[in-house]
């Protein structure tokens, strides 16, 4: 039989509840499987533990993760701990430490769910965030601190391997769509060196791609194009901070923030990737049991992929679009369902496939 470890980090808010979920669901599918099982260990880094301990990650933390086959992480982000502290403690750390450059963030409008958009039936996107560098290099500092004279730097890196690397990963995406069509977005009209250069290493990389099509729009009017042509989008390369807050318009357009999901690859495999609801901790609901699993079950169906395991990823997401069609909806799907009503949906509409 196969087996997988999966590192388990639900982190803060609605994390532990969602995470939860999904290892529920997880489980069941292994057991109705029988061709895979999981391993599944808990890590208890969230924002309480930075609290009591001094740090998120123990300093072995790293080197003990990496021997997972993938990471099931839940939320970052508590009302205590500043968020540049919680996100470079604990999620920072991880994506870039593990070198998962490529995020993966698709938007669909899942069957019975409403999108705000007259035609969102249309929108069928993945969004391929570059995930290592960018905005979110870490690059920066301040001077003369509370001073009138006070200085704050935030400088965006780009490297020609990152940009490089990154189209490709994305060019390789869009090809196994049927529309393989491929959107390059940046801002080279106003920043004329990182993002210029963007530019150019995308047509250099489109040559090695010729079976996908693609065209180019500015981060600007691509928000435009989201929201009044959906159906022209495909596939999306954009940066790290470009594409974090596209990636939250097109979660919007496809109904809630509560059913997006998102994969950070390191496509090599030399690190374990790591799978995660794109919504974040949620504390305005925590505790409430009212947090919606969708995105969480999406996300579990994105790891089972990537770990090898296609049927049972396409069994989970034909589970969840029948819950969805149903209307089994938390309240911010405008329902009134709870994460243990919907979860329990979901495991019971695994069970009449089995
Ligand atoms: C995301 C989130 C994070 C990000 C936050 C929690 C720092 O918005 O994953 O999209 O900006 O990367
Ligand atoms: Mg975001």
């Amino acid at each position: 039989m196969r087996e997988y470890s999966i590192a388990a980090i639900p982190g803060d808010g609605i994390g532990s509840e969602v995470i939860a979920a999904g290892l529920e669901v997880l489980r069941a599918l292994a057991a109705a499987d029988g061709g895979f099982g999981l391993r599944i260990e808990h890590f208890p880094w969230s924002s309480a533990y930075y609290q009591e301990h001094g740090h998120y990650i123990p300093p072995d933390g790293l080197a003990r993760l990496k021997a997972f086959d993938a990471i099931f992480f839940g939320a970052v982000g508590a009302r205590e701990v500043p968020d540049h502290v919680s996100l470079w403690g604990l999620r920072l750390p991880i994506a870039q430490g593990f070198d998962q450059y490529a995020n993966v963030r698709p938007a669909r409008v899942l069957p019975g769910v409403k999108s705000p958009l007259a035609d969102g039936k249309d929108i069928d996107w993945v969004i391929i965030r570059e995930n290592s560098e960018g905005e979110y290099a870490g690059n920066g500092g301040r001077a003369h601190r509370g001073l009138p004279i006070e200085v704050g730097t935030e400088t965006a890196v780009f490297t020609r391997a990152g940009v490089e690397r990154i189209h490709r990963f994305a060019f390789n995406l869009a090809r196994g769509r049927p529309r393989r069509h491929l959107t390059l977005v940046t801002k080279s009209n106003a920043q004329r060196f990182g993002m210029v250069m963007w530019d150019e290493i995308f047509y250099e990389v489109a040559r090695d791609f010729p079976d996908v099509s693609t065209d180019r729009e500015l981060v600007d009017a691509v928000t435009t194009r989201m929201v009044l042509k959906p159906a022209t989008l495909d596939v999306v390369v954009a940066t790290n901070l470009h594409a974090d807050i596209l990636s939250d318009l097109a979660a919007a357009l496809s109904g809630s923030l509560g059913i997006a999901p998102t994969a950070n690859l390191n496509p090599e495999r030399s690190f374990p990737s790591m799978f995660e609801p794109i919504h974040g901790s949620a504390f305005d609901i925590t505790g409430k049991g009212i947090a919606n699993p969708i995105a969480t079950f999406w996300t579990a169906a994105m790891m089972l992929e990537h770990l090898g395991e296609p049927a049972a990823s396409a069994r989970l997401m034909k589970a969840i679009e029948s819950v969805t069609a149903a209307r089994v909806f938390t309240p911010d799907l405008g329902g009134s369902a709870t994460t243990a009503d919907v979860t329990r949906a979901v495991l019971a509409a695994l069970g009449r496939m089995a």
